[in-house]
Formats: C-alpha cells, structure tokens, sequence
C-alpha cells in the first residue's frame, strides 16, 4: 500500500476549510493540517445562514485556507497524491466555490480530483480517527442533518432513520434566537441548561409513540415558542431562571429523544450486523454533554462499543473530505474529471 497525500476542501455550508492528510501503509492516517475558518460573524444578524453572503466568503477565503493547509503541512501541490472537493449536498454557491477551485488546482498540477459527499465525510470521520472497521452505525446530528446510517463500506451507507422536519442543531440555534441568546445556539443553550430545571416546562418527545428510527424536532420549537410566549404574556417578560429552565427542558426533550430513537436504531442494526457492534457520532450537536450521555449509557446497555471523534473532526472540517478522498481513491472509486456540484445528494 502506497502513502497517499490528499488535500481536502469543504465549502458546503457556513465553514470554508482545507486539510492535508496523510496515509501510509505503517499506521494511522495523520491529520497533516485542517484550517476551518467559520462565518458565524458574517449571519449573526440574519439569525441563520445566508446563502448568498456564505458563497461570496467562500470564493474569498478558501485559496488562503488552502495555501495556509498547505504550508502548514510542508507540502505543495507536486507532493499530492490527490485533490478532494465537496461536491455535495449543501448550499450550492458554496459547493460550487469549492468545486471550481479544485478544478483549477487539479488541471494545473495535473494531479487527481474526487468529489465527495460531505455527509460520506462525516461518516467515515471513525476509520480516520480510530481506524473504525465496517460495518458500523453511525449518527449524525448537525445544525443541516439528522439520520442513522449503517456504514458498510467507502461508499456503502444504509439509512435506516432519520429526521422528518428539522435537524437538532437547528432547532437548539432557534431556541437560543427565541431566547435572546448567541448564534451558534448549541452551545448557549447548553450553558442555560446547566443551571435550569429540566422538569419545570413540559417539553414533548416527538415520534416515541410511533415505531421506527425517524425523528422530528419542529414540535419541539414550536413547544418552546408557546411556553416563552405565555410567560411574556403572565408577566411581561422572562426572567433568568426562566430562560434557564426553557433551555433545560428543550435540552432534556432533545437528549431523551435521540437516546431513544438511538436504542431502536441499534437493535435494528444489531439485528443485522451481531458481530464487532459500534456507533459512532459525528456533527456539532454531538458535542453536548447531556445528549452525548444519553447515547453512551444506551450503547452500554447494548454491549456496543461508542465512538466520537475530538470536536474539531466532528464539526465541518476539509481533514474528513481528505481522508474519504484517500479511501475513495484506495477503492478504485477515483478520478471524477466531469465532477459536478450537487445541491441535494443523499447517501
Ligand atoms: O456539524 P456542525 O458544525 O455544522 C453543520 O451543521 O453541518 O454543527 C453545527 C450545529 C449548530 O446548529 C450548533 O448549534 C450545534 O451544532 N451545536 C450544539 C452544540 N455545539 C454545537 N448543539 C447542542 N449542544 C452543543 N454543545
Ligand atoms: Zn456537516
């Protein structure tokens, strides 16, 4: 087995990102460089992502992200072995940012160029971390998706459940608007959360009394809206502690719910992969404690073993398109020269 090299871009939704990673045939794949520079100050007042503000940023930003990646790893782009590029799904003026530049890159070094899709990225984020075997369950709970998929190969991803409306991290950015607090809203919220009473509102737990591994999470806001809106209402406003426990409730609404859906979505999985079982989480949502709790006591009950990579490979980050590049390209999957950037482009 060959070392392989690969540059990595990531263009698809608010982060513009570019890594180098490395694989060779002794040992783990090293994360080389990863340079992430996020927009959240550029849609702070828009209280989401503005398509056509983030497409600008990108075509901007990303040529420095990759010189920076570049540079960081002591490399050029002679030293390549490949180029892989979001193609997506995502906001496409972003995708498409990210499509155009490795084009270039690849016609001027002649080097290889592979699309990949960004969710694919996240998925295969376990073998890059822990050198994570097929198959395994994966979750990923981000600010853009939601759903359980049985990884079985590079470029075999079952679905077995997934989200009917919002994603949590959505849902935990429009509570944290509701409430006055900062973008991104996850971890706002959490903070809130940590000194609330969970018990005090009635948050619903949407989808539990249905069979399946979907899930729904705009019940959850609209629950929030109405509990804000009678305390307004009752006395004019809300106090701290109110917003404290509003945070605890939904929070607690949020982590019950996907621990739930989670213990379904491994028996399912179980069912039929007995042997070797694991679940792995990916996306910025993973990173709240309560939730990742919540996931780690329901496969410990399974006998599953639960992997989540550090934070900064979990959220939106080029290392992962890299590395699902290297594996692609390890699988004969290579070379996309008419590679296209795709909008909508589910696993
Ligand atoms: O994976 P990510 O960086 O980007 C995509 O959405 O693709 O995830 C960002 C989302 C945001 O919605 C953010 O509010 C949420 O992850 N998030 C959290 C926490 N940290 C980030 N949600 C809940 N608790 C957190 N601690
Ligand atoms: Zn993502």
């Amino acid at each position: 087995m060959a070392t392989l090299t690969f540059l990595g871009i990531e263009s698809s939704c608010d982060d513009s990102a570019a890594a180098v990673v490395r694989h060779g045939p002794d040992g783990a794949p090293k994360v080389l460089a990863s340079v992430v520079q996020g927009q959240v100050a550029l849609h702070a007042d828009f209280g989401g992502v503005v398509p056509e503000i983030a497409a600008r940023a990108h075509a901007e930003r990303l040529d420095h992200c990759v010189e920076q990646a570049l540079a960081e790893a002591g490399v050029t782009l002679a030293d390549l072995d490949g180029i892989a590029v979001t193609s997506g799904p995502g906001l496409i003026g972003g995708v498409l940012s990210g499509v155009m530049l490795a084009k270039g890159l690849a016609a001027g070094s002649g080097k290889p160029l592979l699309g990949v899709n960004h969710l694919a990225g996240h998925a295969l984020t376990p073998r890059l971390t822990d050198g994570l075997p097929f198959p395994y369950l994966m979750l990923l709970v981000s600010g853009g998706h939601c759903q359980f998929l049985i990884a079985d190969g590079v470029d075999r991803f079952h679905r077995i459940g997934g989200t009917i409306d919002d994603a949590p991290g959505e849902a935990f950015d429009k509570t944290a608007k509701l409430l006055g607090l900062p973008q991104p809203g996850g971890p706002a919220v959490e903070r809130e959360a940590a000194q609330g009473d969970p018990a005090r509102f009635a948050f619903p737990r949407p989808l539990l009394d249905r069979p399946g591994c979907d899930l729904s999470f705009s019940g959850l806001k609209t629950a929030l809206l109405r509990a804000r809106d009678a305390l307004v209402a009752e006395q004019g406003g809300i106090t701290v502690q109110d917003r404290r426990d509003l945070c605890a409730g939904f929070q607690a609404a949020v982590a019950d719910v996907l621990a739930e859906k989670t213990r379904r979505a491994l028996l399912a999985y179980l069912a039929l992969n007995p042997a070797a079982p694991a679940l792995a989480v990916a996306g910025g949502v993973a990173a709240n404690a309560a939730i990742r709790a919540g996931l780690e006591t329901v496969s410990a009950q399974q006998g599953v073993r639960f992997l989540a990579p550090p934070l900064r490979l979990c959220t939106d980050n080029a290392a992962m398109i890299a590395w699902a590049g290297i594996e692609r390209f390890r699988a004969g999957l290579g070379g996309d020269a008419d590679l296209v950037a795709r909008p909508r482009w589910p696993l």
